[in-house]
């Protein structure tokens, strides 16, 4: 669905689940849009989450976009994952409560998956839960997480171990505020969208094989492209199946590996997109072997993932990759489920897939790491 008004063409995308029903936009410059929704019920209380660095970027614009009587308190997160902690979610929820926010105020999760993880789910358990609208500032909080519902934070025993589901009311995927966005993550988000396009979207990919260069160049028609039929993806998944009980495992391509290469190099070597193409390229080496995809398909998979790249080297063993691997918490007691391309634009989840395959596509993967 497009508007168009004299400078501004937003998509929008409808979010329906069994227990949601909101809208993502995604465009240029939304933060008008963003303040004329979030003020429109008079008299709530308007907070936004943010980190610092985001803060000192676009802080300025943000506010300048709502009225000056109703302007928002600010409330910060530093950035990393090491602050996505319950620790910070309690200092959080004391500030809300220390600035007044009641229950019908409002928060604006306005930053990268972090803020928004953290921040999701400081909405859903201060005084029972609130609304709040997610402004996501990088491309994989835009294309992934601000989309689905799943908010949390992580333990010392892992991540994500704490959350809920708690949907925001509505999604403002700005294409300007990618313009600072350092060129790594951008990359680091794009392997996601490469994701949806080999599990879903034949289409996606096919523009994504194609037109990289532009992609990364973040020219706006084709990088706006790909947020929205990424987003387009996942809305609908969760639309079928919003607590992954099926069909939403098929998100999980590349993750099985990806969060244990994430794990075996100490979440510090790579970011999760950089991880997960990893995984995607060592699913695709089992996926051939197992006839789910031709030579030519994974070819054209590999050359699209390597296209995004580059993508930085680590080392691990396999064992310490397959330990890892166990841990994860999507898998059962003693199956291993495993998302597999079938052919490219589908996607389906095997449980029995072995050690022994898991250990020679990790090791085929490190060996290409080194
Ligand atoms: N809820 C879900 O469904 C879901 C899905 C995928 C990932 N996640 C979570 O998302 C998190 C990762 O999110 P992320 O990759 O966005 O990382 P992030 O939030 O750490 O952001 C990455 C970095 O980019 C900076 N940044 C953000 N926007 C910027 C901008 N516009 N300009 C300049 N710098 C900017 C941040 O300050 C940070 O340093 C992880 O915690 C992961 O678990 C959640
Ligand atoms: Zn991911």
């Amino acid at each position: 669905m497009f508007y168009s008004g004299l400078t501004l063409k937003i998509t929008q995308i409808p979010v329906k689940t069994a227990s949601a029903d909101y809208r993502v936009y995604v465009g240029r410059e939304l933060f008008p849009l963003l303040a004329r929704r979030v003020v429109m019920k008079s008299g709530r209380r308007v907070f936004v989450l943010t980190s610092p660095e985001i803060w000192a970027l676009w802080g300025r614009r943000l506010l300048a976009s709502f009225p000056r009587k109703a302007q928002p308190t600010v409330l910060f997160l530093a950035a990393g994952e090491p602050h996505k902690r319950m620790a910070e979610v309690e200092r959080l929820a004391g500030e809300l409560a220390a600035a007044g926010a009641d229950r019908s105020s409002l928060l604006i999760a306005f930053g990268g998956g972090i803020v928004g993880d953290l921040g999701g789910f400081l909405a859903a358990i201060y005084m029972r839960g609130i609304e709040y609208v997610q402004a996501p500032t990088t491309l994989l909080a835009q294309v992934d997480s601000s989309v689905g519902g799943k908010t949390g934070v992580n333990l010392v025993a892992g991540k994500n171990l704490i959350g809920s589901f708690h949907h925001p009311s509505a999604v403002f995927a700005d294409l300007a505020v990618l313009q600072t966005l350092p060129e790594r993550e951008l990359r680091a988000g794009l392997f996601e969208s490469v994701k949806a396009g080999i599990i879903r979207d034949a289409a996606l990919f096919r523009f994504m094989e194609k037109n990289a260069a532009k992609i990364l160049a973040r020219d706006a028609d084709a990088l706006g492209r790909v947020i929205a039929a990424s987003i387009r993806m996942k809305a609908e998944v969760v639309g079928i199946d919003e607590r992954e009980s099926g069909l939403r495992m098929i998100l999980n391509f590349g993750h099985t590996l990806g969060h244990a290469i994430e794990a075996a190099t100490g979440y510090r070597r790579l970011l999760h997109g950089e991880a997960i193409a990893w995984g995607m390229l060592a699913a695709l080496r089992i996926a051939l072997q197992r006839g789910t995809v031709t030579e030519a398909q994974s070819a054209r998979m590999e050359q699209t993932i390597a296209a995004y790249g580059p993508l930085p080297h680590f080392r691990a063993s396999v064992e310490k990759l397959l330990d890892a691997a166990g841990r994860d918490k999507k898998n059962r007691a003693g199956m291993r489920r495993f998302v597999l391309p079938k052919g490219i634009g589908d996607a389906v989840v095997v449980e029995d897939v072995t050690d022994g395959e898991l250990a020679d596509a990790a090791g085929w993967v490190l060996e290409r790491a080194r």
